[in-house]
């Protein structure tokens, strides 16, 4: 084998790590991110700019986000052109081939961006007959491509990642989603974050789903929770999470995210813990529900005996 000037064998790099090869989906995932990523980088300059204008960026960014699905989609279509396409800002296209389908959400974490925070993220998965089989999340702002592939493990920048190991919640570092501007139910998310305040080491709310669930992958967070997702939130960090070693669930812990919009995820430990306190929440939740509205129908029955 012949060697290079530095004694290196190909795919070697200095720090002696060998570049991994990929497979050929994988390729074509990672290429049409990239592509995507590039453009979202040039945008985050953009918008940088733009904080500071009368207009803001808002409609900027609708329009970066968009660029950037049909980046993806192009990308991907030429190297799979019979395949189905769902997006979050095109929608759902049919394909030739029924069994199977893109999932893509070419910006997670639209808030941070437009803010200019660099943590979000193109999230690309494969759905083979129903079955999430590949999956791709990347930070373009920092670089960080993670990737999995069913059966094959999970990848952090080409290391194979694995969960954290922590086992106790006294320990455990947990992210979850806040309903916010009239979406979801807030007194229902007080409780639970009341429950998760009271038991973990820290809670944090990043603003990305797909790269929570790839920080889970990645062993940076223990769990992590939120409901009202959309498949394309969700779908490559699924795999992700579980390539890496790790459990996704909806809230009753049964394997319905796509369809219930909702998502609890983490190490073995972690995922049982944080289901069992969410289910705790839950119920003291729906006991102040139920008090409140037998306070109100008192009032209403006080207020119709009095009535002239
Ligand atoms: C959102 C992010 C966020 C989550 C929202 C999602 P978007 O996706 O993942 O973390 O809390 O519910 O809709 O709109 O930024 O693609
Ligand atoms: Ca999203
Ligand atoms: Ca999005």
């Amino acid at each position: 084998m012949r060697l290079d000037a530095a004694g290196l064998r190909p795919h070697q790099t200095p720090n002696s790590k060998v570049t991994m090869l990929h497979s050929a989906v994988l390729n074509v995932m990672i290429k049409a991110a990239q592509r995507a990523g590039r453009s979202l980088k040039r945008d985050l300059g953009e918008v940088e700019n733009l904080q500071v204008s009368m207009k803001g960026p808002r409609n900027f960014v609708t329009a970066a986000d968009r660029r950037a699905e049909e980046i993806v989609r192009e990308e991907l279509a030429k190297a799979r052109p019979d395949y189905g396409f769902l997006g979050e800002e095109g929608g759902a296209r049919e394909g030739a081939d029924k069994s199977h389908r893109w999932i893509v959400d070419p910006l997670d974490g639209t808030t941070n961006f437009l803010h200019g925070i660099p943590h979000f993220a193109v999230s690309i998965a494969l759905e083979r007959s129903g079955v999430i089989v590949a999956g791709l999340v990347y930070n373009p702002a920092n670089d960080d491509l993670f990737i999995a592939e069913r059966g094959k493990g999970a990848y952090l920048n080409d290391k194979r990642i694995r969960v954290a190991a922590r086992e106790h919640m006294a320990d455990a570092v947990v992210a979850c989603g806040l309903p916010h501007f009239g979406r979801g139910d807030l007194a229902l998310a007080r409780y639970e974050i009341a429950a998760a305040q009271q038991h973990f080491a820290g809670l944090r709310r990043y603003g990305a789903a797909a790269l929570d669930l790839a920080w889970i992958a990645a062993g940076r967070l223990d769990a992590y929770w939120e409901r009202d997702l959309s498949s394309w939130d969700m779908a490559a960090g699924s795999i992700l999470v579980r390539e890496a070693g790790g459990f996704v669930s909806d809230l009753n812990g049964g394997g319905d995210i796509f369809a219930k919009g909702q998502v609890v995820a983490g190490n073995d430990a972690m995922h049982r813990a944080l289901l069992k306190l969410l289910k705790e929440a839950g119920k003291e939740a729906a006991k102040e529900a139920a008090k409140d509205a037998g306070e109100q129908a008192d009032k209403a029955a006080i207020k119709g005996t009095s009535a002239p």
